[in-house]
């Protein structure tokens, strides 16, 4: 599994670095697949419901109804039939690619199995939606669909051959019948929402909305292709002809041809096992489970930074339970905790600066506490024995910087680059630890742990708490928000980083350097 992870990963890496240069980390398509997806199906809903308008349910009177959509009304209706069929095409294709990044990503597993599961159902309610659809226009496609959907759910002993029948002659085909694939072709992706709906339910401050941009992008594209290949029917039905030559719209019909050769139960095993196997994803093989954050209330002001950095709504404020005087506390729930510390970086009492008592602070995370984090950073820069030494600050699903590790750089790893406390900077700056601070983290927008880089960046920037304090040389720190794959990047920018620290004077500490304080 971590074979075909690391495939894919190395294919979507480098199309991601080129679509941020093109198109910049926030209109990044690949970063906001999810949130297209939700676009796709806004489009879908809206433009069905202006067909819905003028299509008539009835077996006989709905090829008609949409063919007058189509022509009598090619310059808007027309435009909405292609506008449904191009943005429901989009929703499979951006579904499948957020699918597979989700995976290579290895977002899926612990306690972010819940949106995977969610996500497995969404794909069948998807390609039902898509079905019943094109069912409803009853040109020869629909004919092809209808027979072989039926004949393959007739298989099932729920329906014991009872739905294949209707189809056998024109006459056989009822009004009531028709209105009930058209209540599906409603109901199901209502149930898709609902189902979305839980799937993001876990993710705090869910992207649902892409760029601005891309939402602009996306219509041209839809609106230009309506008007040079719109969607059309094919000739109508007719139960007294076997259908010839068809259009396949490959995104949703794509398993239908595998009805013609395959025994229809041999293609249910096939549908079952390939739908448990992706259920069941997240167990496979079962990971290490990363310990959820613990608050210290001793160190708790209730100030309620965690709650709002942390990516996956796992803190909560609870009324005050020890009695000291601030309103509330933290509280974390520890199923919906990935390990990230995001939440120790935003934390108050994150400060490395504390000799007198152990640096403990209101919420941290048991296998990584900012004691061991504060070792660490002081081991590190006992290895720096060469010029411009540089100690970095690595996020472990950003590039391996450990493998950069020389003289003059020393690499401490982090689950998340904001789960640094802004003040560690300053500590190594001003105790001279060493020269400069490279913080390493994922792509600008494409953060593993979802808000990481964007969090550090408003730290360093003094736009979010904890701030990093005015006093602290900026030209002092680099920031490299770099794929795992470009190592060779890293390494350059990390040996222009060095040279610059070289032609500056050396690092001072904050009794000499004369650095206005905040
Ligand atoms: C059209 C269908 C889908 C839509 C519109 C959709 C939408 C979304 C959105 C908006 C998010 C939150 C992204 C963020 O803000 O970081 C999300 C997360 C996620 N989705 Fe989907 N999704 C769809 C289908 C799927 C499918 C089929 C799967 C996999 C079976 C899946 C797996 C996930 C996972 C694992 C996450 C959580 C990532 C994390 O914890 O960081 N999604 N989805
Ligand atoms: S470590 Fe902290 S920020 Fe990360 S998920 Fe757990 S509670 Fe949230
Ligand atoms: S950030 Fe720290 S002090 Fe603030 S509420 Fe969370 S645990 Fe308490």
């Amino acid at each position: 599994m971590k074979f075909i992870q690391s495939l894919l990963r190395r294919g979507f890496e480098p199309m991601e670095a080129a679509l941020s240069r093109v198109f910049t980390p926030a209109w990044n398509p690949f970063y906001q697949l999810g949130a297209i997806g939700f676009f796709f199906l806004w489009i879908v809903v809206a433009s069905g419901v202006y067909i819905y308008i003028f299509f008539d349910t009835s077996i006989h009177g709905a090829y008609s109804s949409m063919e007058r959509l189509t022509y009598d009304q090619w310059y808007f209706g027309g435009v909405m039939r292609s506008f449904h069929r191009y943005a429901s095409d989009g929703m499979v294709v951006v579904m499948a690619l957020h699918m597979l990044r989700e995976f290579a990503l290895d977002r899926f597993r612990g306690v972010r199995w819940f949106s995977w599961a969610t996500g497995t159902p969404v794909i069948w309610l998807v390609i039902i939606s898509g079905i019943t659809g094109y069912w409803l226009v009853w040109d020869q496609l629909a004919q092809y669909i209808a027979v072989n959907t039926t004949e393959w759910l007739d298989l099932l002993p729920i329906f014991g051959g009872t739905i294949a029948r209707n189809f056998l002659t024109n006459t056989g085909l009822s009004d009531r019948f028709f209105t009930l694939l058209v209540f599906l072709h409603i109901a199901v992706p209502l149930f898709l929402v609902f189902t979305l709906w839980i799937h993001i339910v876990r993710v705090s401050r869910a992207k649902v909305n892409p760029a601005f941009g891309l939402m602009a992008g996306i219509t041209l594209m839809l609106l230009v292709l309506a008007f040079i290949k719109p969607a059309l029917s094919q000739p109508p039905a007719d139960m007294a002809l076997v259908p010839g030559e068809l259009a396949m719209d490959w995104y949703y019909l794509a398993f239908f041809p595998l009805l013609d050769s395959w025994p229809g139960n041999l293609v249910w095993a096939f549908a079952g096992i390939a739908t448990l196997l992706l259920m069941v994803v997240p167990w496979l093989p079962r990971g290490r489970r990363v310990p959820a954050a613990v608050v210290d209330l001793d160190n708790c002001n209730g100030c309620t930074r965690c709650v709002e950095d942390c990516p996956y709504n796992a803190v909560t404020m609870m009324p005050r339970s020890d009695g000291k005087p601030f309103p509330q506390e933290a509280v974390v729930k520890p199923k919906l905790c990935v390990g990230c510390g995001i939440c120790a970086g935003a934390c108050p009492s994150s400060t490395p600066f504390r000799r007198a008592v152990e640096p403990i602070t209101g919420i941290d995370l048991p296998d990584r506490p900012i004691k061991v984090l504060r070792q660490d950073t002081e081991q590190a820069a006992a290895r720096l024995t060469g010029p411009s030494s540089i100690l970095v600050y690595s996020c472990r699903y950003s590039v391996a910087a450990k493998d950069l590790e020389n003289s003059n750089i020393a690499v401490v790893d982090l689950p998340c680059i904001a789960a640094l406390p802004p003040s560690f900077i300053d500590y190594v700056l001003s105790r001279k630890l060493a020269d400069g601070v490279a913080l390493v983290g994922c792509p600008d927008s494409g953060c593993y742990n979802r808000f990481g880089v964007e969090w550090m960046k408003d730290r360093i920037d003094r736009k979010r708490d904890p701030h990093l304090r005015q006093r602290v040389p900026r030209d002092r720190i680099a920031a490299l928000w770099i794929g795992r794959f470009e190592k060779a990047k890293a390494k350059r920018e990390l040996q222009a980083f060095s040279q610059h620290l070289a032609q500056m004077t050396p690092a001072h500490s904050e009794e000499d350097a004369g650095v206005k304080r905040v």
